[in-house]
């Protein structure tokens, strides 16, 4: 049997309940959520410790506040990764199922990996704003895991791509190893193009922080102004960076797929290189930029996980595999209750949002009273509970 068969053998019976063109755009879309979350995490849980181990007032406010932070984006990247694997599952069954199961020991350990990771770096965002003294070990604990667990879906991510040699990963000889210990497959250049994006991210993460407080009146401004360029300044060295390490990528990526022509990369290689623009434009007042630096490095983030994307297509592609041949068998019912579910979450957590953003640009009391999401918020919610409720009778009676 070719790896082609094998693959079409291995997708779910049942075939996909919509059409897949729409799991792949929530795919990207979700991913591209979590992966601002890890670098967030990795770049934030960074700043933290290195500002606790420099001295001065302001490295020890940055440190404290980025510590809190790391240990709310830790749980969003959790959450965050929820989606997009959801929807991996869906369409490329074949290839995340066996990947999973060849690293399995590693998949569960994760499981551990993070809670550790969690408990140490609120660990060390408690101790810190005791200030305990030498309390660094929690906080560069927490960031070796985080970037232990980074490996680990890179390589699960990354061995998915090759169905020919999953054989020969668990036969050794004419032993077969189902232990599930090993990591496979590793690319320097992909995984380090996650790594470097985190301090550019971080980095207009540190210009948002500046650009937020900067009508608190018990926030001082200046030191807002210094988080705010040395973020425009870490952003704008790591987009290069990044831009270095893509280039790197893109060399290792197989040369018949002549991917440097492919429509979706050259887009997303446009939106960086109008990113870096704006950052170093940013460097002069970093302030006046924040709002557009941050929304071209979401825009730069989605087109990016948009190539990855692409890669994959053509990656499968080589074993005949294509998501939009995948059987179709629909059902409108569940597609609706995920919809509704969807939009009703969006509105609500949008609601939570807004309250979040307005109460903490003020240090006085704000007045909520007029926010209209409020309202439908709550009548969606009870709307949709009773919905749940009715369809579990339904069914159940
Ligand atoms: C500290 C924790 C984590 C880090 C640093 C991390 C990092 C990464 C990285 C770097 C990738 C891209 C790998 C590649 O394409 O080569 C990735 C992919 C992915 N991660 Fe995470 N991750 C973390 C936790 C999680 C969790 C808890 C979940 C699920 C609940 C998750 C779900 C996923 C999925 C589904 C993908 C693949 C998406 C796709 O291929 O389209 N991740 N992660």
């Amino acid at each position: 049997m070719n790896a082609g068969s094998m693959l079409k053998a291995l997708q779910d019976p049942m075939g996909v309940p919509f059409y897949p063109l729409v799991f792949q755009v929530l795919l990207v879309f979700t991913f591209a959520l979590h992966i601002i979350f890890v670098n967030l995490v990795i770049g934030g849980v960074f700043i933290s410790i290195y500002s606790y181990f420099r001295s001065g007032d302001y490295y020890k406010n940055l440190s404290k506040a980025f510590a809190r932070a790391s240990t709310i984006n830790l749980s969003l990247l959790i959450v965050l990764g929820v989606a997009p694997l959801l929807f991996m599952q869906v369409i490329y069954d074949p290839f995340w199922y066996t990947s999973n199961v060849l690293s399995a020991a590693w998949m569960l350990g994760i499981v551990f990996a993070l809670m550790a990771a969690f408990s140490f770096s609120y660990v060390f965002y408690l101790k810190l704003n005791k200030d305990k003294k030498h309390i660094g070990t929690w906080g560069i604990a927490a960031f070796l895991l985080i970037i232990l667990v980074g490996i680990t879906m890179h390589a699960v991510s990354y061995q998915a791509l090759f169905p020919e040699q999953w054989v020969k990963w668990y036969v050794n000889g004419s032993k077969v190893d189902l232990s599930g210990t090993i990591l496979h497959a590793f690319e320097l250049p992909r995984f380090l193009h996650f790594v470097v994006a985190s301090f550019a991210i971080t980095g207009i993460f540190m210009m948002l922080y500046s650009w937020y407080f900067k009508d608190r009146d018990d926030m001082d401004k200046s030191y807002l102004a210094w988080v705010g360029r040395a973020g425009a300044k870490m952003a704008v060295i790591f987009t290069v960076l990044q831009m270095v390490v893509g280039v790197w990528w893109l060399f290792s990526v197989p040369s018949d797929f002549q991917f440097y022509k492919n429509p979706v990369f050259i887009a997303a290689g446009v939106l960086a290189v109008l990113l870096l623009f704006v950052l170093i434009e940013a460097q002069s007042n970093p302030q006046k930029y924040t709002l557009p630096a941050a929304a071209l490095a979401f825009m730069s983030v989605l087109g990016m996980t948009s190539a990855r994307e692409a890669l994959r297509v053509l990656y499968t592609g080589r074993y005949d595999y294509s998501v939009y041949n995948y059987k179709l068998n629909l059902s409108y019912g569940s597609t609706a209750l995920f919809a509704v579910t969807f939009i009703m979450g969006i509105i609500v957590i949008g609601y939570m949002l807004t309250v979040v953003f307005k109460m903490g640009r003020s240090s006085k009391p704000v007045d909520l009273s007029s926010l209209k999401l409020r309202t439908w918020s709550v009548y969606l919610m009870i709307a949709w509970i009773l919905m749940m409720v009715g369809i579990g009778i339904a069914i159940a009676s």
